[in-house]
This record gives C-alpha cells, structure tokens and sequence, in this order.
C-alpha cells in the first residue's frame, strides 16, 4: 500500500519539496507499523506527522501570500481538511485502537491528497509561481534596459538613476566620491 510521489510533479524550492516527500515517507511508515505497541507507535507518528503537515502548508502558504496568489482561499481550505482529516485518523485510532483500519484511512487521506491536491492544486500554484516569477525578471530586464537608455542619451540623469553609481568631478578636476 506504499504511496510514491511521481518525479516529475510541479515544485515549490528543495525545502517544501523534500517536506512533501517527508510526509509520504512518514504516512507510508505507519500505513506499514506491525506489533503490539503499533497503536500506540502510530498515535505518537500522527502526532509528528500532523505536526509537519501544519509545518508544510505554513510554508506554501506564505508562498501564496508573498507572491498574491489570488486563488488562495480555496488551498488554504484544502490544506485545513487535510490535516483535520489526519487529525480524525488520530481521534478514531484512539477511540478503537484498531490499526488496521486507521492505516487504511490515513492510506485514503494520502492517496486523495496526492491525487487531488498535490497533483492539481499545488501543480497548479507551481505554474503560476513559474509564470510570476518569470514576468518579474522581464519586467527586471525591461527596467535595466530603460535604466541604461536613460543613461545613454542623458548624461546628466547618471547620478540621479536608483542605484547607479555617482561618479562625478569637482570643480577643481578632481574625482568625487
Ligand atoms: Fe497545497
């Protein structure tokens, strides 16, 4: 009942990409607990991975917030029934104490999640990172390019250009700070 993250799937930087794949590795860790302290091995698991859960989305979205992503509210509510949901995992494994079918539920929870969410909603933020994060550089180009025109044709804009170097002389011939 092993759940793999496919390679090719969207990507958010290292950091939130290796704590998605953390995630798998923790739910696959405890889809396949034996033994008889396995309930009580699994409860301490979904504590930690609950845990990170929260850690994760925290950090996609201040992804979302930093970048205005405007289709963030529906995200945000997918990544609170996520969790809730590995929380009722949790509250239903206390309650029975039964293993197998709390594995099967958390292998559900994680089989939609990947499906539904990581594979269409984050793909979908992912694309529209990419897209953001390349319109910024070209509207960085187009400003170094007007930067350098306006350098060009009038000399004496130099100094007066953000973040150009102030280079002039004094009165005497001097060079100037
Ligand atoms: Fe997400």
């Amino acid at each position: 009942m092993y759940i793999v993250l496919c390679e090719d799937l969207a990507t958010f930087g290292p950091e939130l990409d290796r704590g998605r794949q953390l995630l798998v590795d923790m739910a696959n860790a405890i889809v396949e607990a034996r033994g008889p302290d396995a309930p009580s091995r699994m409860t301490d698991a979904l504590t930690l991975l609950i845990r990170s859960a929260d850690r994760q989305i925290q950090g996609e979205e201040a992804l979302m917030e930093a970048a205005a992503f405007g289709r963030s509210a529906p995200h945000r509510r997918r990544h609170r029934q996520f969790v809730e949901r590995l929380a009722e995992v949790q509250r239903s494994l206390s309650a029975r104490q039964d293993i197998v079918a709390a594995q099967l539920a958390l292998h559900h929870v994680f089989l939609h999640w990947v499906r539904d969410h990581v594979q269409r909603d984050d793909a979908r933020l992912a694309r529209w990172l990419d897209k953001r994060r390349d319109r910024l550089a070209r509207k960085e180009e187009e400003a170094q390019d007007s930067i350098l025109w306006a350098r060009q044709r009038r000399p004496e804009l130099r100094s007066s250009v953000p973040g150009a170097a102030c280079v002039g002389w004094t009165q005497r011939g001097n060079a100037a700070k």
